[in-house]
């Protein structure tokens, strides 16, 4: 087989650890080698192709490790399929997402991973990763649990909200630590007390309290840091480590701060919707609040600063989307009249890096730490570093030229997900994705796709490695 060299030249590469003018070799999709811009090295390179990245940030590709596509939710399905979904999430220059198969009630968890196996393979732009979403726990799926590690399916979602459909309860919740202790599987916990919202929902409708903005009100910020703060003791009680996923509330953030400053293996992510939108948008009239139901919900603005806070400190290790797009027409308009119904879930795969990146020039983040959040902290978090989430020799080649300067406007009319809205419409960015490679194959050239349904593969994951 001969190989095929491409050498990305002249860019300011930036990494979580360190921002450098290196000149990058690719090699067979994976990086080769690095030398410093001008130096002898890398002058005595030869390639097939030359890329001119002056200008540029040359950063690793974006790992986004809670996305939903083709998820079933509320009666319908988010609108993204793997094809739609991983294309427009390389548009934004995220190069690997880790997407949640769901095992159903009354079927096994081997069930439910086979069909995401299916529903992906063939499909994708990029390459994508599987959690397991377990929603009936009992002997025969904790066994199942100790398997998909061993296949790459290291981490398992749980739910302490949505009784009835993924809920489950605090014995369950304990066994499943349990089992993850022994496999080195890491439990990702929805960090809501369901049980109590349902009541406050029943509660809500019956005074006639029916729109969007309902669905904040009820989700209580109490009610995210109280099961914070017990899944948390239930962790410590099985000895397992835990990322609690899509932190929205000071308060919660708050339980994971303190844990962590008792030095337990407690994680967390938050998602853009929690750092750049909030009750406001849930409140617009004309049922237009619609469009930013997700859960955890949006809170007050007085929030964002303390998400941002902790993403600095570390407190807060991981921005990931949970993209879960349902269109407006038709789907979230399932919930008109009752906040309900409102299908749960935001688009955003696209847009993350971008916001990121717009949070460093307004002085939330650092440059590297905007790479660590978005890149190398998920692939750690998720056991792909150093193939994904980094540039360094014998790293797969996912890479993004990333121009700074470059103006934009986000809005549904230029976006690639498949949905007819956006929630950041109209919102200015500075700084756009240029150029996106995926294992050395070139997925965005300079603004055009030149990607393939299908190139994006399953990559299986070892076991969290901060741990
Ligand atoms: O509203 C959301 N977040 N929908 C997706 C499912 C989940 O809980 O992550
Ligand atoms: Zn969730
Ligand atoms: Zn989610
Ligand atoms: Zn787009």
């Amino acid at each position: 087989m001969s190989s095929t060299r491409t050498l990305i030249r002249g860019g300011l590469m930036i990494t979580a650890a360190e921002e450098t003018h290196a000149d990058v070799l690719i090699e067979d999709g994976r990086i080769a080698a690095l030398a410093a811009h001008g130096s002898d090295a890398a002058g005595a390179w030869t390639a097939d192709r030359i890329v001119d990245a002056t200008g540029k940030y040359v950063i690793p590709g974006g790992v986004d490790g809670h996305t939903h596509m083709e998820m079933p939710f509320g009666g319908t399905f988010s609108s993204d399929t793997f094809e739609t979904g991983t294309r427009a999430a390389a548009w934004g220059g995220t190069t690997t997402i880790v997407d949640f198969a769901v095992q159903s009630q009354g079927h096994s968890l081997r069930a439910g991973l086979d069909a995401w196996y299916a529903k992906a393979d063939g499909k994708c732009a990029i390459d994508y990763g599987f959690h397991m979403i377990v929603s009936d726990v009992h002997d025969g799926t904790l066994k199942e649990m100790d398997s998909l590690v061993s296949e790459g399916v290291s981490s398992f979602k749980l739910f302490m909200a949505y009784p009835g459909v993924f809920y489950s309860d605090d014995g369950r919740i304990l066994r499943a630590m349990q089992r993850a202790s022994g496999n080195g599987g890491l439990i990702m916990m929805h960090a809501e007390n369901g049980i109590a919202i349902d009541v406050l929902v029943e509660q809500a409708l019956a005074r006639g309290e029916t729109d969007p903005r309902y669905h904040g009100e009820v989700r209580k910020v109490l009610l995210e840091a109280e099961a914070t703060h017990r899944a948390i003791q239930l962790a410590r009680v099985a000895g397992a480590p835990l990322y609690v996923v899509h932190v929205s509330a000071e308060e919660a953030l708050a339980e994971l701060a303190a844990a962590r400053d008792k030095d337990l293996p407690v994680f967390g992510e938050t998602c853009p919707q929690y750092l750049f939108l909030s009750t406001d948008n849930l409140a617009e009239p004309d049922f237009q609040g619609a469009k930013y139901v997700c859960s955890t919900p949006l809170r007050p603005k007085k929030h964002q600063e303390a998400l941002w806070r902790g993403l600095r400190t570390n407190d807060l290790q991981v921005v990931s989307t949970d993209h879960c797009p349902f269109c407006f027409t038709g789907q979230k308009e399932l919930g008109r009249g009752d906040f309900s119904r409102i299908p749960n879930g935001l688009p955003g795969v696209e847009n993350r890096m971008d916001l990121l990146h717009q949070a460093v020039l307004d002085g939330h983040i650092s440059r590297r730490r905007w790479i660590e959040i978005a890149c190398a902290s998920p692939a750690r978090m998720f056991g792909l570093y150093p193939q994904k989430g980094t540039i360094a020799p014998g790293a797969d080649a996912d890479i993004v030229l990333y121009d700074p300067r470059a103006e934009q406007v986000i809005s549904a009319e230029t976006h690639h997900m498949n949905v007819d809205y956006s929630v950041y419409e109209g919102r200015r960015i500075t700084g756009r994705v240029d150029t996106v490679f995926s294992r050395g194959k070139i997925v965005i050239d300079e603004r055009r796709y030149t990607g393939r349904t299908g190139h994006g593969a399953f990559v299986p994951r070892s076991t969290c490695q901060y741990l």
